[in-house]
């Protein structure tokens, strides 16, 4: 490793920007039998909530072409067994564990948050963007007012760095960025799934029990490369960008744009290698170009 995908963001050091995406990597328990976790830059962990919860009923993923149809509906086991169970194993791993956290109502985001107070955390991810679930999640991430006063509150109360995931769903996303970047947060991720739906004609019904649902994977590249874009250009705090990224140059576009880190989600589930890979492929391409640090591509178009 030559040191030049070294990066900061917000104040935090990855050893490179190659980050997995909330809901896509579990607790990495699946890929460390794969491969080194230690060799990507991050991990988001699956949206975690103050209570427990099931998720949603019906079908909950659904193939599109070239794209993912996801109503999970946020299951996960709560935020103090994630705690007990998973955290003393992630922090043995030589990577950034991102707690990503979500709620139902302000006050169980921030008590959510407020549980990673005494542990040696990096950095928070405040979904404030997820589109399947009745309350809170997404709904938070819709307008301006709404997402500064979770931010803010969320911030005033956590001991640790906070990057607000915003929704693509917005009707004001840069409006939205703007907001979270003066509720104080330190940075911010884009994109969550955008919202969709599908039909299963030979059961003759709409195919999920919430009936609209989030789409994910390499056919919303192009609307997050423009969301990612226009945000950079808002905000003056760090951008992970994410939505539709499959190998090292879609990476580099999102880089080239003006991302700090890179995301990477429903390809996890295509190709189990597709992050360490990624990794691989920026590392040659700056040895190729002789570019001593990825800063000096970054931001550049
Ligand atoms: C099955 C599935 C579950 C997801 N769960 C979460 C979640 O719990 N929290 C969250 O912030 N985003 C969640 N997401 C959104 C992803 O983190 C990511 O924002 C989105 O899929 C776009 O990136 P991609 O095109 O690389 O997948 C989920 C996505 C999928 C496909």
């Amino acid at each position: 490793m030559s040191g030049a995908l070294l990066t900061n963001f917000a104040g935090v050091p990855f050893k490179n920007p190659v980050i997995a995406a909330s809901g896509t990597f579990g607790f990495g328990r699946q890929f460390e039998k794969i491969y080194d976790l230690s060799k990507i830059g991050g991990l988001c962990t699956k949206g975690l909530t103050l209570e427990p919860r099931p998720g949603n009923t019906g079908e909950r993923l659904w193939e599109t072409p070239a794209g993912l149809l996801n109503s999970i509906g946020l299951e996960n086991p709560g935020v103090d067994a994630f705690i007990e169970n998973e955290w003393p194993h992630l922090a043995d791993i030589d990577t950034v564990t991102i707690p990503n956290v979500g709620g139902s109502d302000l006050d169980s985001y921030v008590q959510a948050v407020s549980k990673f107070n005494d542990l040696p955390v990096k950095l928070i991810e405040l979904n404030i963007s997820c589109p399947n679930v009745k309350c809170g999640g997404m709904a938070f991430g819709m307008d301006p007012d709404q997402a500064y006063a979770v931010t803010k509150a969320v911030v005033d109360e956590s001991a640790h760095p906070v990057m607000a995931k915003l929704t693509p769903n917005a009707p004001d996303l840069t409006g939205v960025a703007r907001a979270c970047e003066e509720a104080g947060a330190a940075g911010l991720s884009l994109i969550n799934t955008i919202q969709g739906m599908a039909v299963d004609v030979d059961r003759r019904r709409i195919v999920f029990d919430n009936v609209y649902a989030g789409l994910s994977g390499p056919a919303v590249k192009p609307i997050a490369l423009r969301m990612v874009h226009q945000v950079v250009h808002a905000v003056s705090i760090p951008v992970m960008a994410l939505g539709g990224i499959s190998d090292w140059r879609d990476a580099l576009e999102f880089i080239m744009i003006g991302a700090q880190c890179v995301q990477v989600g429903t390809m996890n589930f295509v190709d189990t290698t597709v992050l360490p890979d990624i990794v691989d492929g920026l590392e040659t391409y700056c040895t190729k170009h002789g570019i001593q640090n990825l800063d000096d591509v970054r931001g550049i178009l």
